[in-house]
């Protein structure tokens, strides 16, 4: 396998400006030298995250992740710093040709292994004898070849031992096969855990199967889909249905259609609506919401039309709401959901739907009005109280107003009146970027030394030639991994120093970027902060010394003691003086 040179890597990230790679994924604005936008990587709304055209890095001052291009990359994409190596490249046209394994997920590759000899053994068998009544069944449905091919539907055959069998030949762990979820052992041995279903195969985000939903396709009364059951590789909660797939458009399109199940995608996907996902009818979580604004940042929910998806439509919009994203809602009429709503009424009615959804407010203003006689007064007092709590979800002033005027007008009340029932917590308090409060001295000076030893060999210099000692540990380590990294090169340059750091050291260098202080700096500063840091040694010698004084009982022993003691103190003073 062929590898990259660190300069190569170099010449690749100085190729390209991270500004315009970073802005591809995020809107980005600018603010005096630097660009600001949304953090990807936490939750927020805030512009937290700068990026700096000069340094060529990114850092969050809220989450502290910092990085060059490559681990903006490799964070946002999940994938492993060569592939974004490589991904970079591809964008500077620079042709490369490595192996990108991904390193990351090599402890987890025997079940990828597993599931990719699984996909095989079920794409295959849809294509034989036995798959005759399952692709029957999914003609029946609209799911023709072409569907079949394109979300590489299969087939478990009635043969609980067929899959077994195949892997148990194999050299895999039996902990994996059975961690896998494929596999089940009981008193009779191994045997498939999948029988006689349509396999639909669950891909993560970069496109690997790492699950399997099966349906039954004939009549009997089992349960409808199985699912895999969780493993390391596969979390329910987790998990997006056709994310891999739908990526590029979604991003392209800056919308991201989210259904309940995965027959309604591949049916939205039939009829050329590509942009959409499924959360595969489970509750909709934080984590799901993380991954779904990566794709884009107009978000349609689009769940079955029965009252469940409707309920299921309030707490998903809930979700997206503390992140800050302000979804759309489609409903379909007649309990129907995206995939029969197409069969029953055509494609150009089911775009025409998606082409027009509703504000969320509306949805939510429909959905409270549902079960509510609004001649009543209690019913329209009830609505009005619910309106309100739903409204103080929501931090768009405008999205505000507007539906507050509607809520006067659907109740006869003052708008005035509604507005003061309105929570004050969002009244444009302006947040202030979290900046920690370092009090300390001491570590003030270790972080400003780190800081200009990221920025000049002299600074670097400097460190090498007192031997600086500093007292923090990771501070000490990334002192170090400076002075070895400008031993090797002969310059230093952050940018390219971020990629051949570990992560742990990466977090340290986002601390050091916090400090966001002034880019030059004088010669006596930097002697000050290195007193400064030995003042600190000394003080914490002292102190242990100091103990040791205390504790020890020969009596020739503590005199030597004190004298340490009086000559590190004799030292301080001439240092601090
Ligand atoms: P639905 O019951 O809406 O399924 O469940 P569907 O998409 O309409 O499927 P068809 O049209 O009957 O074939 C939505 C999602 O919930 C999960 C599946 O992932 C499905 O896509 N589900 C449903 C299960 O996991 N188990 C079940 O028994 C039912
Ligand atoms: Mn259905």
């Amino acid at each position: 396998m062929k590898t990259l040179t660190a300069e190569q890597i170099n010449e690749i990230r100085s190729s390209v400006d991270i500004v315009d790679i970073v802005s591809k994924y995020i809107p980005l604005t600018k603010k005096g030298k630097n660009y600001f936008g949304v953090c990807p990587f936490h939750e927020d709304s805030d512009p937290s995250l700068s990026v700096s055209p000069d340094k060529q890095i990114f850092s969050c001052f809220s989450c502290h992740t910092t990085g060059n291009v490559f681990t903006f990359i490799k964070e946002y994409e999940h994938i492993s710093f060569i592939e974004a190596v490589k991904m970079v490249a591809a964008t500077a046209g620079i042709n490369i040709d490595i192996d990108t394994t991904n390193k990351k997920t090599i402890k987890n590759q025997d079940i990828y292994k597993i599931y990719e000899i699984g996909q095989k053994f079920y794409l295959n068998n849809i294509n034989t004898q036995f798959g005759k009544q399952a692709k029957e069944y999914l003609y029946k449905r609209g799911i023709n070849d072409e569907l079949i091919k394109e979300f590489e539907i299969g087939l478990a055959i009635k043969n609980s031992k067929a899959l077994s069998n195949l892997l148990s030949k194999k050299d895999f762990k039996e902990k994996d096969l059975i961690d896998s979820g494929l596999i089940v052992k009981d008193e009779h041995g191994f045997h498939d855990f999948f029988y006689d279903r349509i396999m639909f195969p669950l891909h993560d985000i970069n496109n690997k199967v790492i699950g399997y939903s099966g349906r039954i396709y004939d009549n009997s009364d089992a349960p409808k889909y199985i699912n895999s059951k969780e493993h390391v590789l596969f979390k329910k909660g987790e998990f997006i249905y056709n994310y891999a797939k739908a990526k590029n458009d979604c991003r392209m399109k800056n919308t991201v259609i989210i259904m309940e199940g995965f027959m309604d995608v591949i049916r939205a996907y039939s009829v050329g609506v590509t942009n959409v996902v499924a959360t595969l009818g489970t509750a909709f979580t934080k984590e799901h919401a993380n991954l779904i604004r990566r794709l884009a940042s107009n978000v349609i929910i689009c769940f079955d039309g029965d009252s469940a998806g409707a309920k299921a439509t309030m707490a998903c919009s809930d979700i997206l709401l503390n992140f800050k994203i302000i979804p759309k809602v489609v409903r379909l009429e007649d309990n129907l959901d995206p995939d029969e709503y197409v069969l029953k009424y055509g494609k150009d009615k089911f775009l025409d739907k998606i082409n027009n959804p509703i504000s969320v407010m509306d949805f939510k203003l429909n959905y409270l009005k549902n079960n509510k006689d609004m001649t009543q007064t209690v019913d329209k007092a009830k609505y009005a109280t619910e309106v309100i709590e739903q409204l103080n979800k929501i931090e768009d002033d405008v999205l505000k107003e507007v539906t507050l005027k509607k809520l006067a007008q659907e109740t006869d009340l003052d708008v005035e009146f509604l507005k003061n029932k309105l929570d004050k917590k969002f009244s444009k308090e302006v947040i202030k970027p979290k900046k920690v409060v370092k009090t300390n001295k001491y570590k003030l000076a270790e972080l400003g030394l780190l800081y200009y030893m990221l920025r000049s060999g002299e600074v670097i210099k400097m460190f090498d030639n007192r031997t600086v000692y500093f007292p923090t540990k990771e501070y000490r380590l990334l002192a170090h991994e400076i002075s070895y990294f400008y031993k090797n090169n002969s310059y230093i340059n952050e940018a390219d120093f971020l990629s051949d750091l570990d992560e742990s050291m990466i977090k340290v260098v986002g601390e050091v970027e916090e400090l966001d202080l002034k880019e030059e700096y004088t010669p006596d500063l930097i002697i000050d902060y290195i007193n400064a840091i030995e003042e600190k040694n000394i003080d914490d010698e002292i102190n242990r010394l100091t103990k040791l004084l205390i504790e020890e009982t020969d009596e020739i022993k503590k005199a030597e003691i004190g004298q340490k003691i009086v000559n590190l103190k004799v030292r301080g003073e001439r240092n601090v003086g």
